[in-house]
């Protein structure tokens, strides 16, 4: 059975606080998708929260497809093959960019960055720590993934505070604090040829041309190079509309996602003192309980996919050319997969969680490399001398793309 719901997915406010768990709890206690009408044309939507019928719709790209764009906003056909990257391709072509890129973030690629890991993570433990109380988001987790990204990409290590920026202006636009260009404003035509319709999406766009231009036919080891020089297994090398979209990808799908990992994680750990001890007694648990920290997090809430033809999906009648968004923070809290749902279980296993999708061709690429990121900063942490305390109000990102925390106040107790 569908429904069409007045609890629409698309009002901002209703994530103003973190995730809408009770919004999913009542769209998953129906079976079907959802729909949500909006005023702005082409703005409707069905919602997949269920975890079975999300997976079944990543793996189906025959009949869901990624090319018509993964979030909410209606792009411009016109314009859909300039802001194309790996996200947003499907078939032969996505197939051999990813292939192209894969030997870079495979477990034992990323296994080579752990002594690299394992300094930045002190250091910067190390200078949030003296000041005893400080934002746990500013001091610990806002860099650290951004620093690791410019490592891979090949940047310049004074240049990172500068991607920090940008990437905070594109992902968190939908939120005043960050606002370049607000979704859905009268915003100028001159931006919605980039992604988030960010003037910082144009920024990153020359700053990637500058550095391509520098490392073009040097025979570099990093992404930068790959991307300006490699050649994808059918033969065609990236345009230069790929290799922005692409560069793009890089800079901001692996920054936010890990930054408010990292955080979640802090926060579900205080939240949970008796799961915290557990990790402290056994560090070697770490890893294990990464899975539990992802699936808690959920940071990205959704992406979306659009029916190439009519179709009946789990008792709906969808049409051609309708957008369906799977919710994969609310198919991680599902209670036909996940014993207890609600329950932060740092030793939870199996622990199946969809927070990098699950299945599909659009996988997280950067799976391997957040966990890597998450095990050697907790593994730090967890086994420091020191207790931290909750010291103030939390801060969430206004999305209901990124499941964010701006602001988390904490001291050393
Ligand atoms: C795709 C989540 C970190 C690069 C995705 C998808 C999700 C996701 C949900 C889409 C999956 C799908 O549609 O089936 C996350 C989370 C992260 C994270 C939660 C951190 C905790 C990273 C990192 C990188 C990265 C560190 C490294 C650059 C990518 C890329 C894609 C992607 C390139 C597109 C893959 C494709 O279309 O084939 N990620 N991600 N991500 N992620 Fe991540």
């Amino acid at each position: 059975m569908s429904t069409t719901t007045d609890l629409t997915l698309a009002d901002l406010d209703l994530f103003a606080g973190g995730a809408p768990w009770g919004v999913f709890d009542e769209l998953r206690a129906t079976p079907g998708l959802h729909y949500s009408t909006e005023e702005a044309p082409n703005s409707g939507f069905w919602s997949a929260t269920r975890y079975h019928d999300i997976v079944r719709i990543l793996r189906d790209t025959e009949t869901f497809t990624s090319t018509k764009f993964t979030n909410l906003e209606e792009v411009d056909p016109a314009m859909q093959d300039q802001r194309r990257s790996l996200l947003e391709t499907d078939g032969l072509r996505h197939r051999a960019l990813r292939r192209m890129l894969q030997g870079e973030f495979t477990p034992q690629a990323v296994a080579k960055y752990e002594t690299f890991l394992r300094g930045i993570t002190a250091k910067t433990l190390d200078a949030a720590l003296a000041k005893k109380e400080f934002d746990f988001v500013e001091e610990v987790s806002a860099d650290f993934p951004i620093r690791v990204l410019a490592r891979l990409l090949g940047v310049p290590d004074s240049d990172t505070g500068q991607l920090i920026e940008w990437g905070n202006r594109m992902v968190g636009n939908t939120d005043p604090e960050h606002a370049d260009v607000l979704i859905g404003s009268a915003d100028s035509d001159e931006y919605k040829h980039v992604p988030f319709r960010s003037p910082a999406a144009i920024e990153v766009y020359e700053y990637g041309k500058h550095l391509a231009a520098e490392r073009r036919g040097k025979g570099g080891t990093d992404l930068i190079t790959l991307l300006a020089d490699g050649v994808p297994s059918d033969g065609q090398p990236l345009s230069e509309h790929e290799f922005n979209t692409n560069f793009l990808l890089l800079v901001v799908a692996g920054n936010e996602t890990t930054r408010h990992t990292i955080t979640h994680s802090m926060k579900n750990l205080l939240d949970n003192p008796s799961q915290l001890e557990i990790l402290r007694n056994d560090p070697s648990l770490i890893p294990w309980a990464v899975e539990e920290f992802l699936r808690y997090a959920s940071p990205v809430y959704h992406f979306r996919r659009t029916a190439t033809k009519d179709v009946e999906f789990s008792d709906t009648q969808i049409s051609e050319g309708e957008k369906v968004v799977v919710w994969f923070a609310s198919g991680n809290r599902d209670s036909a997969i996940f014993d207890d749902p609600y329950r932060f279980d740092v030793t939870r296993n199996p622990n199946e969680h969809m927070s990098f999708g699950r299945g599909g061709p659009h996988m997280c690429l950067g799976n391997a490399l957040a966990r890597i990121e998450l095990r050697i900063m907790f593994e730090d942490l967890l086994t420091r001398d020191v207790t931290l305390e909750r010291a103030g109000d939390l801060d969430y990102l206004r999305s209901n793309f990124v499941h964010g925390i701006k602001r988390m106040p904490v001291r050393v107790a």
